[in-house]
């Protein structure tokens, strides 16, 4: 097992690399079988979460392999219609091979998938947008078997949920039949998933919250680089702003982070977007800010435990609103050790900003709360040990080698 152990008070001051988007690639993993031909998916991070997509792949008869950065994708051969129950539960994103093999063999066996523990996170949207485009469904104790190829017609989504929109654009791109998704996601990610296949001959056409497929017979393979990180690109900007710190993003997508961008305008902290760069320097008294978090364009949830992290050390009173989990809060209880002034009720964190905090003992029990607290750490001139690890490496490539590039005083600890 491995910790991290992080003694704050560092400012972080650099460059930082930001990756291609982790919730873009996964879903192109899926996506690469739609197609016989090879894929190859650049600048691919080679984070837990997309090793283990790869078993997935491979327990279907798909060949995968790295090539320096790019993950290239074999699909020829799609030897089997079941993912196995024990990688079911590795991931959420295993989710996305109900639509890719309902669009390649027209037939998915999977379970419910696991994934970051957020509360309860079923799948009922998935199921029910399905059968309303004519797929099969059966359930036997945890088993979930589709049959069947989509015919066209209209789903309305009771919430936009980007994997049920995902998981219907991956059933319908090889089909006869012209499907529309009404009150759809339009994530960057599901934008980027569009983009992707579109490059391999898929013809979807999005419009508003609106998005329409129209089933062709066959795709082809492609080169396709994602796009950068925004909740990676994210977390730098807090970590930088809660050392008041000085630190340079390169690969940012400047226009996919003004959720977060946009709470620091007329603000003492300077951000500066350029192209692709994103520099935040003369970060002085950091005014507070409220945070509900919604579907983009509202501000992401999967910032939600950072920005609580900056705000615990932000004078003033300040709430963040997460509508989208309601109990993704497990973080709290190790800002509170560490000396923070948070009370919950509900989804709601109500934040009063100190500018004293001490050292604590923190255990990370998902990926965004593990880097949540990996960011608050840098703030006080204590030591602090992070455990649950491998939460924050299912979606952070080299996060303590990048802290530590920049300054910071972060060690990865085997125990
Ligand atoms: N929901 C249902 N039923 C469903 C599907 C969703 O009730 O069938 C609920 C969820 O429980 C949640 C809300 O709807 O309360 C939103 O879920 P959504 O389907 O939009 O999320 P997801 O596809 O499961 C993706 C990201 C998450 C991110 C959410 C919201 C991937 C692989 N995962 O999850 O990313 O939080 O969208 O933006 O794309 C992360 O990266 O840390 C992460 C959790």
């Amino acid at each position: 097992m491995e910790k991290f152990v992080v003694i704050g008070g560092n400012k972080l001051r650099g460059d930082v690399n930001i990756e291609s988007a982790k919730n873009a690639v996964l879903p192109m993993m899926a996506g690469a079988i739609l197609t016989s031909d090879e894929v190859v998916i650049k600048n691919c991070p080679k984070i837990s979460d997309v090793l283990n997509m790869t078993l997935i792949l491979n327990s279907v008869g798909v060949k995968t392999f790295f090539s320096e950065n790019d993950l290239v994708i074999n699909a020829k051969n799609v030897t089997g219609n079941a993912v196995p129950y024990f990688l079911m539960k590795e991931l959420r994103s295993s989710i996305f091979m109900l639509g890719a093999l309902l669009g390649r063999v027209k037939s998915a066996f999977v379970f419910s998938p696991g994934g970051c523990n957020l509360g309860n996170r079923p799948i009922n949207y998935h199921v029910s947008a399905l059968k309303e485009l004519g797929i099969e469904f059966t359930e036997k104790d945890e088993k979930l078997l589709f049959n069947g190829t989509v015919k066209g017609g209209k789903v309305i989504l009771p919430y936009p949920s980007v994997g049920t929109t995902e998981n219907i654009i991956l059933a319908s791109v090889i089909s006869n039949a012209v499907v529309c998704i009404e009150n759809s996601s339009i994530e960057p990610e599901v934008i980027d998933l569009i983009n992707f296949l579109s490059s391999m001959g898929a013809k979807i056409k999005v419009n508003d919250r609106t998005i329409c497929i129209k089933g062709v017979n066959k795709l082809h393979g492609t080169k396709y680089k994602p796009i950068s990180d925004r909740i990676e690109a994210g977390t730098f900007i807090i970590s930088t702003l809660i050392t008041r710190g000085n630190t340079t993003l390169h690969n940012v997508n400047c226009k996919n982070i003004l959720p977060l961008t946009n709470k620091f305008q007329n603000n003492t902290c300077k951000i500066y977007p350029k192209d692709d760069i994103i520099q935040i320097s003369d970060v002085g008294t950091i005014r507070k800010f409220n945070v509900i978090t919604g579907p983009h364009p509202a501000f992401p949830t999967d910032l939600q435990s950072q920005v609580i992290a900056l705000l615990a050390v932000t004078e003033g009173n300040s709430f963040v609103y997460d509508t989208v989990y309601s109990e993704r809060f497990s973080h709290l209880i190790g800002y509170q050790s560490m000396g923070a002034k948070i009370r919950q009720k509900g989804s709601i964190a109500f934040i009063e900003g100190v500018n004293k905090l001490n050292g604590s003992l923190l255990y990370a029990n998902d990926l965004r709360g593990g880097a949540g607290l990996t960011c608050l750490a840098l703030y006080p001139f204590d030591k602090s040990e992070i455990y649950g690890v491998q939460h924050i490496d299912r979606g952070y490539l080299d996060f303590d080698k990048k802290l530590k590039s920049l300054g910071a005083n972060v060690s990865r600890v085997s125990y």
